[in-house]
């Protein structure tokens, strides 16, 4: 499927983004190895966390509800039982590695497995520490690549020091450590985002943190919990972001969840010289969530690197077209893991971007921008990328002409309804 979008004038009113997506993910695994029933509400009503509900449905566990309302009836620790298929991940890459971390603690086998990017997607950065746990694990290219073969239990627990910035690593090993003898130890050379372990704390279990290194004891026991799933920040992204360059817009975003491990974008749009205000702030299911007030300004270039990119690693292809559209040379580095993602977004974002007029060159860890020139409407490809696909949604609105975005189906990953919703703004004048 392809979609056609136009120039527009501003973006105005009052919306709101589905929940958060990474803690829709961890309420339906977390929610199923507890006691007791969780209920789930504004759960992310998308495919990624339906691979996370079918899998552990797979797995054994009750769930029920629909749309965004669900109920996990947990089993506890021991209650899972093996799988009598090969469990599919689809696109989701917090699916396959994190209940990794739960799979590696079982005494039975199983087998999980993705689509053709997440095939791709290297699997070693979780396989080694949990092999050193004590599971065997295997995959194509010496255990690197899924579908990976996994037959756990009897772990016990490690130190370990993440060689990237990865929550979805931390959280497979945390996951891990649950079920083993002993301490798990977890130091990460930069702040990847914590829900795993703010919903762990919330969920009864004991665990400690102390500057970059987690630590926790297996052996405890998770308590079920009603948890209301904040505003998907990253989703938010592509509409502060459109709201910022498309001149006279008034838009204010409510109920998005401001983890301080998620919003760098929203710091670094600020610099830019973005009108951003951060409103009404309270707490949700131990989440910091706020609404955001976005007005239309003119943006500067901006010089991004270091310990902010884990905290907006999913938001630099909207980055991009912001310093597409700002006054001077952005560069953004340090993002190797950009290319490891559901595309290489180093490339596909410079790719599709440079088709519409920009000037934007490929770095080896990032992105060099020089904005301010005009973007021109073209076919573009989503590269099967939901972020890709929404991001060249927010450069067609101050692109001349047409933009014809292909493969444009990639947004049911994380964000089923987000034509609509642009084009409600759009028409609110
Ligand atoms: C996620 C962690 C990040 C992020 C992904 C969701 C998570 O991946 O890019 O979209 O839910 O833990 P990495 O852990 O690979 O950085």
């Amino acid at each position: 499927m392809e979609v056609k979008l136009e120039l527009h004038n501003s973006l105005q009113g009052e919306i709101e983004v589905p929940g958060d997506k990474s803690i829709s993910h961890r309420a339906v695994m977390l929610g199923s190895i507890a006691e007791g029933t969780t209920e789930i509400s504004n759960f992310l009503d998308a495919k990624d966390p339906w691979s996370t509900v079918n899998c552990m449905r797979s797995l054994g566990v009750e769930i029920d509800g629909e749309g965004s309302n669900l109920r996990v009836h947990g089993v506890g620790l021991q209650g899972l039982t093996e799988p009598q298929d090969v469990l599919d991940a689809g696109n989701s890459g917090t699916t396959i590695r994190l209940i990794s971390g739960i799979l590696a603690g079982q005494d039975f086998h199983s087998v999980i497995t993705g689509d053709n990017s997440l095939r791709r997607r290297p699997m070693g950065r979780i396989a080694q520490p949990l092999k050193e746990m004590g599971a065997k694990i295997d995959g194509r290219n010496g255990g690197n690549l899924a579908p990976l073969s996994i037959r756990g239990g009897s772990l016990k627990g490690i130190e370990y020091q993440l060689k990237v910035a990865s929550a979805q690593v931390k959280s497979a090993i945390l996951l891990a450590g649950l079920f083993a003898q002993g301490e798990t130890v977890i130091t990460e050379p930069g702040n990847s985002r914590d829900h795993t372990e703010r919903m762990l704390t919330g969920m009864g279990y004991p665990l400690k943190k102390e500057g970059r290194t987690v630590t926790l004891q297996g052996g405890h026991s998770l308590k079920g919990l009603k948890i209301r799933v904040p505003g998907d920040f990253s989703s938010a992204a592509f509409f502060m972001v459109a709201a910022s360059i498309v001149e006279g817009s008034d838009l204010t975003i409510k109920g998005v969840g401001l983890n301080p491990t998620r919003t760098g974008l929203l710091k670094v749009l600020k610099e830019m010289g973005a009108e951003i205000k951060v409103a009404n702030e309270r707490l949700s299911g131990g989440e910091p969530v706020a609404d955001l007030m976005v007005k239309g300004s003119k943006l500067r270039a901006v010089e991004v690197g270091g310990d902010i990119i884990p905290t907006m690693i999913d938001e630099i292809p909207v980055l991009a077209v912001a310093a597409a559209v700002a006054e001077g040379k952005t560069v953004i580095r340090d993002a190797a893991e950009l290319k490891v993602k559901e595309s290489n977004r180093i490339s596909t974002i410079a790719q599709e971007l440079a088709k519409m007029g920009a000037d934007i060159k490929e770095l080896s860890d990032g992105l060099e921008i020089s904005g301010g020139r005009k973007l021109k409407g073209t076919v573009c490809h989503s590269h099967d990328d939901h972020r890709i696909a929404m991001a060249l949604a927010v450069a067609s609105l101050v692109a001349e002409g047409e933009t014809v975005i292909t493969s444009w189906d990639s947004v049911e990953i994380s964000f089923p309804g987000f034509l609509d919703l642009l084009k409600k703004c759009l028409a609110v004048q």
